[in-house]
């Protein structure tokens, strides 16, 4: 985020609150492919970006917990003996931080919170995972919990998932505090043991196309898949004992019993199980530097997110199948939860400017709305920064 940003949020902050004893950058992320893996303990290849949201905190004495959301201009007020969802949904991001700390057995004082950033809300970068993570490790600096990033970023999934309710992996999490300059994570979500893939090439951008589709829905949606996801591994455990997830599961076994499945059901599980293998491959190509293959697996990763796991959305349709046969276009599909966000592609570096003149008539033409185009460096993960 750039220094004019940070300083609005040091500013909104001291308007209200009085000096933040610490600042906090907490970045967006992007995933390069393994999408809806990792809450089937597959494997993801995401990144930290450099978009974020900053925190100013600062604790209090008395029990109080304030909240300020800086670009919502909205806040909240509670206790923390009574840390119960608001109602309001954005606060719940924190609040679940909140209760998961209590739950660790972890001391709060009581706080103040501003925030606010350049992670756009709703397309798909993560800007709760970022908010959640920022807000953890920040609490954790100040009070010396003494977690290290992989429990913050366990902490912060199941803030997610016990108290906003959305049942996500631990990929968004992850990669926000664990992000590192020019590099991208290959996280194994059953482990999580994590190499850093060096992702240096001047000779290629990351270019994320802003459906501008806020996907609302994505969180019962969210649920609804890894149920079907559950129901798929429940039946194949019947014929294969060991099996805990469909990353146990090969594509054969999943054929061997297509009768047995709803189709639907099925559907699901042939997505996962291929983007699973899908992602192994397309490290093996990114490693042996073959990025025709690896765009190639991008663009099967969307066709399977469409018409097997049903997550995208027209817009995300158009805007895959507009950039996918341009020239220098390596690979190009929809990125995250789906039902909105963004879409990701692989660029070739001079191949850029005729992206973007191509993109804008799709956008205006079809989508009927202004280009949103963001293009990507990889960052660090979240720290502190004052
Ligand atoms: C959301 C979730 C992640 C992951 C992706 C899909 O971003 O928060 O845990 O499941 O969707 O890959």
């Amino acid at each position: 985020m750039s220094a004019s940003g940070i300083e609005r949020v040091v500013n909104g902050f001291r308007e209200v609150f009085g000096r933040e004893d610490a600042l906090v950058r907490s970045p967006g992320r992007l995933n390069l492919i393994g999408e809806h893996t990792d809450h089937n303990l597959g494997f993801v290849l995401p990144a930290a970006v450099d978009k974020s949201i900053n925190l100013a905190i600062r604790l209090r004495d008395d029990g109080r917990i304030r909240l300020l959301a800086l670009d919502k201009q909205d806040h909240y007020e509670g206790t923390l003996d009574a840390v119960r969802p608001s109602g309001q949904h954005w606060p719940d991001y924190l609040l679940g931080v909140l209760r998961e700390f209590q739950e660790r057995g972890c001391a709060l004082p009581g706080m103040d919170c501003a925030f606010g950033g350049d992670v756009p809300i709703g397309c798909g970068m993560s800007s709760s995972a970022a908010l959640e993570g920022g807000f953890a490790f920040g609490l954790n600096e100040l009070l010396g919990f003494g977690l290290d990033r992989v429990e913050l970023a366990r902490l912060a999934q199941r803030a997610e998932n016990r108290f906003v309710g959305v049942n996500c992996g631990i990929m968004d999490q992850f990669a926000s505090l664990m992000g590192r300059e020019k590099r991208l994570i290959r996280l194994d979500c059953r482990d999580l043991s994590y190499q850093y893939v060096p992702f240096e090439r001047e000779d290629i951008r990351i270019v994320l196309c802003d459906s501008q589709v806020s996907h609302s829905l994505a969180g019962s949606a969210y649920n609804q898949r890894r149920a079907q996801c559950q129901a798929g591994v429940a039946l194949l455990k019947a014929h294969q004992p060991g099996l805990e997830s469909l990353r146990d599961a090969t594509p054969e076994l999943l054929e061997a019993h297509r009768a047995e499945f709803d189709p639907e059901v099925y559907r699901r599980c042939e997505y996962v199980v291929a983007e699973n293998l899908r992602v192994i491959a397309a490290c093996a190509a990114l490693e042996r530097g073959d990025l025709a293959a690896f765009g190639a697996a991008m663009n099967e990763t969307h066709a399977g997110l469409a018409h097997g796991y049903e997550v995208s959305c027209p817009e995300l349709d158009i805007l895959a199948a507009a950039a996918q046969p341009l020239p220098g276009v390596l690979g190009s599909r929809m990125m995250g939860g789906g039902f909105g966000g963004c879409t990701i592609n692989l660029v070739e570096a001079p191949a850029l400017e005729t992206f973007l003149a191509a993109m804008a008539p799709v956008y205006r033409n079809q989508l009927h709305k202004d280009p949103i185009i963001h293009i990507c460096q990889l960052r660090g993960g979240t720290e502190r920064i004052a």
